[in-house]
């Protein structure tokens, strides 16, 4: 499928780094951006809507410096992630700011997408949805989405279990529009293998979070390097969404997800501990069997647009003389 406008030309690698709470501040968003890969960010990161007003300013007056200064370089558009769940009391406000800054690229996630589209398509902004099953993704092409963001098995955050050989195929019937893939995806060959599927961009969390640029705590990043899948706690007793948790995390503030209730979690019920969710209790997702260092952005996307490079005109067998590539130190 052709890519939206604002995509073409932009990008030095197919992907988005996804928006990730308390992750994704605007010193990520920009090296993202300015590597060649569409940086984005919760609203809710800024925690006042003069602070969302503040980052969007500068964003995009650290854009517009680099795109001035570097007039051939593939500099990419930056984009924001609306909770639209009504119990949201920050959406109208920072949808006029979101109208305010004619924000280029716009995800939602928890609820209709429907005004937010109406408003971003009003100033030519393109509105992607994100997703984890085809009856949510039949509900945001009716509401007009420019794209959808399937978010498959194994994913940071919340995520489903449904496979992304299995999303991406069943919405592949269906929806011939732009499709993004997200969950467990590192590295040039996996972006590779995204595209045989039939996504157009794949859509990266937890391989950006151990990054020098990303908010996360040095102690986060360092547990992503040195955890494995088997660290990993699947779990919907803590945020009352089933969600991908780093379980030394949880340890560390004495946190057993077996002796809370199994709907949604009240977290004054986690009587030994202060832990706060997201900030104190990790999530991350599949990737972390992948990382074994913290780099800066700009080395990282190198990295995975020489190996996309390779894997492009290698063919897949070439990814398995390759395992070194992720881990140039090892
Ligand atoms: C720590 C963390 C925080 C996240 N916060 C959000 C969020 O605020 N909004 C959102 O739409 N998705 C959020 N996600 C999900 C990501 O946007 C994305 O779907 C996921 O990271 C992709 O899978 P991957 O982590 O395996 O690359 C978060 C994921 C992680 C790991």
């Amino acid at each position: 499928m052709p890519l939206p406008k604002i995509f073409q030309n932009a990008l030095s690698i197919p992907a988005i780094g996804s928006p990730m709470f308390l992750v994704s501040f605007p010193p990520l968003v920009t090296a993202q951006c300015k590597a060649g890969v569409v940086g984005t960010f919760p609203h809710v990161n800024a925690r006042t809507s003069e602070q969302f007003d503040t980052w969007l300013s500068l964003i995009e007056t650290e854009l517009a410096s680099e795109r001035t200064q570097k007039p051939f370089s593939a500099i990419a558009p930056h984009g924001v992630n609306l909770i639209v769940h009504r119990s949201n009391p920050r959406f109208d406000p920072d949808l006029e700011l979101v109208i305010k800054h004619r924000v280029p690229f716009v995800i939602t996630c928890l609820g209709h997408p429907g005004k937010v589209v109406e408003a971003v398509h009003g100033y030519g902004g393109v509105v992607f949805c994100d997703i984890t099953s085809a009856e949510h993704a039949r509900k945001s092409i009716d509401s007009g989405a420019d794209g959808l963001i399937c978010v498959g098995a194994g994913a940071g955050g919340h995520a489903s279990t449904q496979s992304a050989f299995s999303l991406v195929r069943e919405i592949r019937e269906f929806w011939d529009g732009c499709l993004v893939l997200g969950g467990g995806i590192n590295d040039g060959f996996q972006i590779r293998a995204a595209e045989s599927l039939g996504a157009d961009l794949v859509y990266m969390g937890t391989r950006f979070i151990a990054t020098q640029e990303s908010n996360a705590q040095q102690e986060f990043k360092q547990m992503l390097i040195d955890c494995d899948v088997s660290d990993l706690i699947y779990t919907d007793r803590l945020s009352g969404i089933h969600a991908n948790f780093l379980k030394p995390s949880l340890d560390k503030w004495g946190v057993d997800v077996y002796q809370l209730p199994p709907k949604k979690a009240d977290m004054s019920s986690l009587t030994d501990t202060n832990a706060k969710l997201w900030k104190d209790l990790w999530s991350a997702g599949q990737g972390i069997a992948t990382i074994h260092d913290a780099p800066c952005v700009s080395d990282l996307v190198a990295r995975i647009s020489n190996e996309y490079e390779i894997a492009c005109k290698m063919g897949p067998s070439h990814a398995i003389k390759q395992p070194a590539l992720g881990h140039a130190n090892s």
